[in-house]
Parts: C-alpha cells; sequence; structure tokens
C-alpha cells in the first residue's frame, strides 16, 4: 500500500479508491473464506443498535461474518489494516484505536439502501474502509457503491466491487448505498475507530 498516496488523498478529499492494495494471495485467502458453508457463521445484518436493532430486507440485505482474529488469514488482513491505521495515525493525527470488520455477502437480488455509517449516538467510527472480492465482475451485475457528496444530495461516485478494489473515506462525511446486485456480491466491511461515544 502506498500509505503517504492514501494519507495525503483522504487528508484533501476525504476518500480514496485503490485498485488493488493487498497482495493476490491474501485476497485470494480472503475470498474463500467469503463463503457461506452454511455453519451459521455467517448471520443476518441488521440496521441500528439496541432498541432501535431490526431486520429490513428492503433496507440491508447481506449476511455477515466479523472477521476472526484466530484465523490465520483474517489476521493477516487484520494486521495490513493494523499498519494502515499507525500510518495513517501517524500522517493524519486522527487518533484511530481500533478496526472492527466483518465479511459480507449479498445474495442475488439485494443491496443497501443509502445509508451513513456513524450510528446514531455512536459516533466513534472515523474511517469506512471496503475491500471487494469479486472476480470477473460485470457492469450489468449492479452492485455497485454510489458514494453520495457530504450533502447527501448528489452523486459523488460509482465503485465497481470488483476483485482487490478498496475503498476507504471518513465515515461521517460521505452517505453511500449499495445498488441491488444481480449475482452474489462479496466484500469486507470495515470501520477506523476512535475510543469514547
Ligand atoms: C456497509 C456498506 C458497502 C459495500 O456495510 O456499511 O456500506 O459496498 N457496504 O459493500
Ligand atoms: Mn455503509
Amino acid at each position: 500500500m502506498d500509505l503517504d498516496l492514501i494519507a495525503d488523498q483522504l487528508e484533501q478529499t476525504g476518500y480514496i479508491v485503490l485498485a488493488k492494495p493487498l497482495a493476490d494471495e491474501l485476497l485470494e485467502g480472503l475470498m474463500q473464506r467469503c463463503e457461506d458453508d452454511g455453519s451459521r457463521r455467517f448471520q443476518t445484518a441488521h440496521v441500528g443498535r439496541g432498541p432501535a436493532k431490526q431486520h429490513i430486507e428492503s433496507i440491508r440485505g447481506d449476511v455477515i461474518s466479523w472477521m476472526d482474529p484466530e484465523d490465520s488469514i483474517d489476521r493477516d488482513f487484520l494486521e495490513q489494516m493494523e499498519a494502515l491505521r499507525l500510518a495513517l495515525n501517524s500522517r493524519l493525527f486522527l487518533g484511530m484505536f481500533d478496526y472492527e470488520s466483518h465479511y459480507a455477502i449479498y445474495s442475488k437480488g439485494y443491496g443497501y439502501a443509502k445509508h451513513s455509517d456513524v450510528l446514531q449516538g455512536k459516533k466513534n467510527r472515523i474511517l469506512t474502509t471496503v475491500l471487494y472480492l469479486n472476480k470477473d465482475w460485470q457492469p450489468e451485475n449492479g452492485g455497485e457503491l454510489v458514494v453520495y457528496e457530504p450533502s447527501g444530495e448528489n452523486e459523488l461516485l460509482r465503485v465497481q466491487p470488483t476483485f482487490g478494489t478498496m475503498i476507504i473515506f471518513l465515515s461521517e462525511s460521505y452517505p453511500h448505498e449499495v445498488l441491488l446486485s444481480h449475482t452474489t456480491r462479496r466484500s469486507i466491511a470495515g470501520w477506523f475507530r476512535v475510543s469514547g461515544s
């Protein structure tokens, strides 16, 4: 990863799309881990926290599995993200203290309606990362990530969820949505956090 470039662009625009920041070997392992074998490792994703927590398929249709530090592939990924956390902290003084992340699988016909990653009353998510794990992704498959300007009105960019692509953006500044996917769509979403509520 070009840590200077990432830091510079996050400082200037608040987001960056990277074509393939991680090694192929790691990506292959992550793609294999992002497979629902029916063992209930993957669970229905929910919207909101606490009493507001709910499951509404029309808003969010993915199943998720949190990273497991006991797994060697997950640990390899988490180590890469830890290096990124330290590099960004020292360059941008963000004070990020940890990283939480999960695999996500969207089945055919599902997406994730426009939302902000900063949970109500829980403003500790600073930076969002999404890594895509879909080989031979075709534009007609849908499933793009649409990122909106901070006002939430205009579209800023669309990202195809192609194998190895990673987007990083300021969690609070950029509302975004996942357009309906016409085929199975795999990704890893993650958040660097500061402490406190
Ligand atoms: C999320 C999210 C985007 C994507 O999980 O909060 O916005 O492209 N994911 O998978
Ligand atoms: Mn999101």
